[in-house]
């Protein structure tokens, strides 16, 4: 059936009377409010393709300086690719080809001058899994700024792991034993670990992937409560399946539907008064 058929069919009915995948192909502008004022990022027209197959459908997207934006939608349906064009880790994926503008600080990312390894030190990832090296809870956190050449001396790099593993709410759990591997830590401390790795190279963005889905409630909480804090010095930009934990810890809320951005708003108005259908039966819980 094609959409003029649909058209002429579903004349008649209104919205709410038509399947998913009729709302979904008809739907060609984002609903609410993608773009900010006081834009970290800008995304225009981003096209995403897995070699012939298309991932992300023409998105356009602000993400303001401090503030905490969730990404939604059913599995599948473009997040984490949205999510890894923000720091070029689909550059890493042979068959992926990106296109449109993407701007940081108002300069094109995807620059053939730009060096993925420096953007990845002012946008930095948390994903899914903790990936903690197999090195020290010490060297872990030192890593980048080893690499970077951030710290001076040792006592320098010393203040920079503490502050660092302060801040992701970890330092008073592993201070004595900094020199023990980083993969003998519970999930929940590993996941802080990574989060202390990426904070410690002073990015400006952090972008997480479900960084609290393996995690149990307690040591989701304080991944939350961290969000929180971290917001006052970073922009972060969460991907969640947990739709409390994106009215926790968003100001904003984007939703995606089948590689399309169907609407952006503020995370209250999102849950309690979506503007579009697709958005409205994701978040009343019938279907995806
Ligand atoms: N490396 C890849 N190679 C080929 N196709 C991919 C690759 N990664 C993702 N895709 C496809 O791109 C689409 C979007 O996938 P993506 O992982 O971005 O979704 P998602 O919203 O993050 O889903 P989930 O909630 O399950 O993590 C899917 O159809 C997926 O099969
Ligand atoms: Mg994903």
């Amino acid at each position: 059936m094609n959409i003029q058929t649909l058209n002429n069919e579903n004349i008649q009915l209104n919205m709410k009377d038509k399947s998913i995948e009729d709302i979904h192909a008809e739907h060609n502008k984002t609903v609410g409010q993608p773009f900010c004022e006081n834009a970290k990022f800008k995304t225009r027209n981003v096209n995403v393709f897995y070699a012939n197959d298309q991932a992300i459908h023409d998105v356009s997207l602000d993400i303001a300086s401090n503030e905490v934006i969730a990404l939604i939608g059913p599995s599948g349906c473009g997040k984490s690719t949205f999510l890894r064009c923000l720091n070029r880790m689909n550059d890493n994926i042979d068959i992926c080809k990106i296109t449109g503008e993407l701007t940081l600080d108002g300069q094109d990312i995807y620059a053939k001058n730009q060096d993925p390894v420096l953007l990845r030190a002012r946008v930095g990832m948390v994903f899914q899994k903790p990936n903690p090296f197999p090195k020290s809870i010490y060297d872990n956190v030192a890593y980048g700024p080893r690499i970077h050449g951030l710290t001076r001396n040792k006592s320098e790099l010393d203040d920079l792991v503490e502050s660092s593993l302060r801040k992701a709410g970890l330092f008073e759990e592993v201070k004595d034993r900094l020199n023990s591997p980083g993969t003998g830590l519970s999930g929940g401390q590993q996941q802080r670990l990574c989060i202390a790795r990426t904070i410690a190279v002073k990015p400006e963005v952090i972008l997480m992937d479900e960084p609290a889905s393996a995690l149990d409630p307690i040591a989701t909480a304080k991944i939350e409560e961290l969000i929180n804090d971290l917001r006052k010095n970073f922009t972060i930009v969460i991907v969640t399946h947990s739709m409390q934990q994106a009215a926790r810890v968003s100001q904003r809320t984007a939703y995606f539907h089948l590689g399309k951005l169907i609407e952006v708003g503020e995370t209250n108005q999102i849950f309690t008064n979506p503007q579009h259908e697709l958005t409205e039966r994701y978040i009343t819980g019938r279907f995806g």
